[in-house]
């Protein structure tokens, strides 16, 4: 397996390893807030062309790393390109958000493909291995996929909703028929997030953005098994892989997650309790995160603050500086870069 040609901040902390300045990257860094992603957007036609065209896909994952040095790049892709390789209707509609058809009946469910078609996602296996060779050996190359419990969320539902209750009625209901999507989604995760770490990528990201929504016996069954399931099943092809989980809104759940998980970072959104973090999490794993991408938006003084106060709050031990979710396109550039500044000027 081609590994890792990086060595870098980003990957030390991953390792457990904490820096004076912490690294920094941010989620969703490639997107609608930069001028150039737009207009290759355009050129591309749809957004599933975009992530489906090597050369599209690598130059826009590139962009925010040639214009701000981020300490790490992210493979620009979506996570629902799995249900795509499963067969299912999935289309990116303007200012909409994604629309799949939904899966909400036991019957339906039963009709799903236990194998992707992997040939779909060779693209983004191209686009990795692009990226790799013209990214620096100090800027780190993540890979990624979505939880099977958010992804399951918008196959359910054929959509994004506020609260995902289409998913979570599904898993009350008719536990065993969601168990299927889930089982399908762990497995072809684990031959997706293998498949990227030999194109070339250095650490894997899953991300749980609707784990908020889980009581806490649901987050137990349908988030963190299935994520160690995934853990699990990389680490006996690849033992040293590096893995972040995103379980957004997991709150006082966060420790369970690590515990019984085994990720080495967790991404954490600005709600987090800083003292619960540091001594329950961060003393185990390292921390990435975690700013209010509305502070951001905002600038300024109150920029200033939020940055002070994940860099107070968190950058004693091992944190990888990010947002607390993504970036927003209405985000101005120039508070990225006085964010970066800020982080940058750091010192203990
Ligand atoms: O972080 C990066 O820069 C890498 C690219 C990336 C995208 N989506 C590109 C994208 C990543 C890591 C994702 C993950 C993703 N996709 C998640 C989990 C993380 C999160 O932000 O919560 C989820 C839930 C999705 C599903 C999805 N894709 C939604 C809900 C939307 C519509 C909302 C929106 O922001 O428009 C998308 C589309 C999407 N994925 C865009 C981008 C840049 C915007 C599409 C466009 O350019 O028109």
């Amino acid at each position: 397996m081609t590994r890792s040609s990086a060595s870098s901040a980003f990957l030390d902390v991953l390792a457990g390893r904490s820096q004076n300045v912490p690294p920094i990257w941010m989620m969703r860094q490639a997107g609608r807030y930069l001028p150039e992603y737009r207009e290759l957007r355009a050129k591309a036609g749809g957004f599933l062309d975009l992530c489906f065209t090597p050369e599209f896909a690598a130059e826009v994952t590139l962009q925010p790393i040639r214009r701000f040095q981020f300490d790490a790049a992210i493979i620009f892709s979506d996570i629902l390109v799995i249900p795509y390789a499963l067969g299912r209707a999935v289309r990116f509609e303007a200012g909409e958000g994604p629309r799949l058809d939904p899966l909400d009946t036991p019957e339906l469910i039963a009709t799903l493909k236990r194998e992707a078609d992997f040939a779909t996602l060779e693209p983004v296996y191209e686009a990795l291995r692009r990226v790799r060779a013209e990214l620096d050996r100090n800027v780190a190359l993540i890979g990624f996929c979505g939880a099977p419990w958010t992804v399951a969320t918008y196959m359910v539902a054929g959509q994004g909703t506020p609260d995902q209750a289409p998913a979570r009625l599904m898993a009350y209901r008719h536990p065993d028929a969601f168990a299927d999507i889930i089982d399908a989604l762990v497995e072809n995760s684990v031959r997706y997030l293998l498949g990227q770490l030999k194109a070339g990528a250095d650490a894997l990201q899953i991300f749980d953005t609707w784990a908020g929504v889980l009581s806490p016996r649901e987050f137990a069954r349908w988030s963190i098994e299935p994520t160690r399931r995934i853990v699990a099943g990389i680490r006996k092809e690849v033992p040293d892989a590096k893995i972040i989980g995103f379980p957004r809104g997991a709150g006082a759940l966060l420790p369970a997650y690590v515990e019984a998980t085994g990720v080495d970072a967790v991404s954490i959104d600005w709600a987090a309790e800083p003292e619960l973090i540091r001594e329950r999490v961060q003393s185990k794993v390292a921390v990435q995160g975690n700013l209010d991408p509305l502070a951001l938006i905002a600038g300024g003084a109150a920029l200033d603050r939020a940055v002070d106060d994940v860099l107070e709050n968190f950058a004693r031990g091992r944190l990888i500086f990010n947002l607390g979710h993504g970036i927003l396109p209405e985000t101005p550039i120039a508070h990225v870069e006085r964010m970066i500044a800020r982080v940058r000027a750091y010192r203990g």
